[in-house]
C-alpha cells in the first residue's frame, strides 16, 4: 500500500491527532469498568490497548469516540476537550470487530457513505432527485475521487462495485477500513479488527495495518486481547486489567522488563514461570533451595515472587550438578522450538524451559533433569506482584527509560 491520501498532510506535527485521558471513570450499574485511567497517545503514534476479555477496552474506545458516557474525567483530542461533543465531531473513525458494511450498498457506496453523509443533506443524498439539485454533481465528483483514492492506496479497486455479501472476510476488513480512511479523520479507532479472521489472513491483515498507518502518519489507537498484535504493530502498548493501565512502554520493555507481575504473566507464550522465593540479605534470592543473584533491597527473609521466561533458564541431563533438581513430565515440539515441563522438587506447577528441538531425544519424559536459571534474566516481584529492581550496576542488566 502507498500513501495516496492527504490523510497524511493533515496528521501533522501540530498535535491534532494526539489523545490525552485523564482520571476516566465509568460504571455500568454498580459494577465499576474503568477504575481512573490516564493516557497520553502522541499525535502519529500507534498505541495498542493490550487486556483480558472484560477489563474495559471497548469500553475506553467507546467513551474515546463519544458513544458511550463517561462518569468521570475527560478525553482530549488534539489539545482540545472533546467530553461535550457527538461522535460525529470528533474527527475520529472506528473500526470495529462487525465490520458494519451495509449489505445492500456496493464497497463504493459504503465507503462513500461517510462523506455522502458530511457533505450532502438529506435531499441531496436520495438516489433520484437527489441528482438534480444544484451542486451535487460536483460534490459526488469529488466523493468518488477520494473513494478511489482510498481504494487504491487498500488495493481493493475491483470490488468497488461488489457488494459486501460477495467479499471474504479480509476484503471486507479493508473496505471497512476504507471507510474510516475516506474521512481523514485525527485518530483511528480499531476494536480487535481482525479478530473474525483466519489465523493466516490475520498476520498479512495485521502487516498491512502496520503499513497503513507509516503511511498515514494518522494517530492510532489499537484494541486486541491477541499479544502478538500489540507486540508486533505499536510503538506503545499499554496493559490494561480490572480498568486501569497496569504499564505503558514499547512492546520489548512490555516483554523483559515488565513492573507488574500480572503485565508479565500476559505476556509471553509459553508463559513466564513464577517460583516462590526468600531475600537471602546477601545479593541473593533463594528459590527452592538454590541461590539466584539479586543486587535488590530486600530484607532478609522477605518472601518474593521470581520469574523467569521460558528461554531465561536451561535444562540439562546431568544430575548433582548445581541447579534445581526436578523431573521430565512433558515435551511439546513444536519443530522450531521444543518447551519441557519440569517439575521441580518443592514446586507447586511444572515450569516450561525452551530447549533446542535437535536434542529432543535426550530428554525422556519421566527422567531426572536439572534446571539453571539464567543469572540476569529472571524478574523479582514482591509479594503484591510489583516488580523489584537491582540497582542498574549491580544487576548489570539492560534498563529502560
Ligand atoms: N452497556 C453495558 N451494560 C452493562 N455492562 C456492560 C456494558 N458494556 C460493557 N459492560 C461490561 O463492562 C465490562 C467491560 O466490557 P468491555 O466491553 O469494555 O470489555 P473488553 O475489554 O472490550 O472485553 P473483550 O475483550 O471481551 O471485548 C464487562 O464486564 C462488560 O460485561
Ligand atoms: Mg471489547
Amino acid at each position: 500500500m502507498t500513501a495516496g491520501s492527504t490523510a497524511a498532510s493533515r496528521a501533522t506535527e501540530d498535535g491534532r491527532g494526539s489523545v490525552a485521558i485523564r482520571g476516566l471513570t465509568k460504571s455500568f450499574g454498580a459494577t465499576p469498568v474503568l477504575r481512573g485511567v490516564d493516557l497520553d497517545i502522541p499525535d502519529g503514534s500507534f498505541l495498542t490497548v493490550l487486556g483480558p476479555s472484560g477489563c474495559g477496552k471497548s469500553t475506553l474506545m467507546r467513551i474515546v469516540a463519544g458513544l458511550e458516557q463517561q462518569d468521570g474525567g475527560s478525553v482530549a483530542i488534539g489539545g482540545r476537550p472533546v467530553d461535550g461533543l457527538r461522535p460525529d465531531q470528533r474527527d475520529i473513525a472506528m473500526v470495529f470487530q462487525s465490520y458494519a458494511l451495509y449489505p445492500h450498498l456496493t464497497v463504493f457506496d459504503n465507503i462513500a457513505l461517510p462523506l455522502r453523509m458530511r457533505r450532502l443533506d438529506f435531499a441531496r443524498r436520495l438516489p433520484i432527485v437527489g441528482r438534480m439539485l444544484p451542486g451535487v454533481g460536483q460534490t459526488e465528483r469529488e466523493i468518488a475521487q477520494a473513494v478511489r483514492r482510498v481504494a487504491e492506496t487498500l488495493q481493493i479497486e475491483p470490488l468497488l462495485a461488489r457488494k459486501p455479501g460477495q467479499l471474504s472476510g479480509g476484503q471486507k476488513q479493508r473496505v471497512a477500513v476504507g471507510r474510516a480512511m475516506v474521512r481523514e479523520p485525527r485518530v483511528f479507532l480499531m476494536d480487535e479488527p481482525l479478530s473474525n479472521l483466519d489465523a493466516e489472513l490475520r498476520v498479512h491483515m495485521r502487516a498491512e495495518i502496520a503499513q497503513l498507518h507509516r503511511s498515514l502518519r494518522t494517530t492510532f489507537i489499537y484494541v486486541t486481547h491477541d499479544q502478538a498484535e500489540a507486540m508486533t504493530m505499536s510503538d506503545q502498548v499499554v496493559v490494561m486489567m480490572d480498568g486501569r493501565p497496569l504499564q505503558v512502554a514499547p512492546p520489548s520493555v512490555i516483554y523483559e522488563d515488565p513492573e507488574d507481575i500480572r503485565v508479565a504473566r500476559f505476556v509471553g507464550s509459553p508463559r513466564i514461570n513464577i517460583l516462590p522465593g526468600t531475600a537471602t540479605g546477601r545479593g541473593s534470592v533463594d528459590v527452592l533451595g538454590v541461590e539466584v543473584p539479586f543486587a535488590g533491597h530486600v530484607s532478609p527473609g522477605t518472601g518474593v515472587q521470581v520469574g523467569f521466561r521460558p528461554a531465561a533458564a536451561t535444562v540439562t541431563r546431568a544430575s548433582g550438578t548445581p541447579g534445581l533438581a526436578g523431573t521430565l513430565t512433558y515435551r511439546e515440539n513444536l519443530g522450531s522450538d521444543l518447551f519441557l515441563h519440569v517439575a521441580l522438587a518443592g514446586a507447586d506447577a511444572p515450569v516450561v524451559i525452551r530447549h533446542d528441538p535437535a536434542e529432543i531425544a535426550s530428554f525422556p519424559v519421566g527422567e531426572p533433569v536439572t534446571m539453571r536459571i539464567g543469572e540476569v534474566q529472571t524478574l523479582i516481584f514482591d509479594q503484591a506482584g510489583k516488580r523489584l529492581r537491582a540497582p542498574l550496576a549491580a544487576a548489570g542488566m539492560r534498563r529502560h527509560g
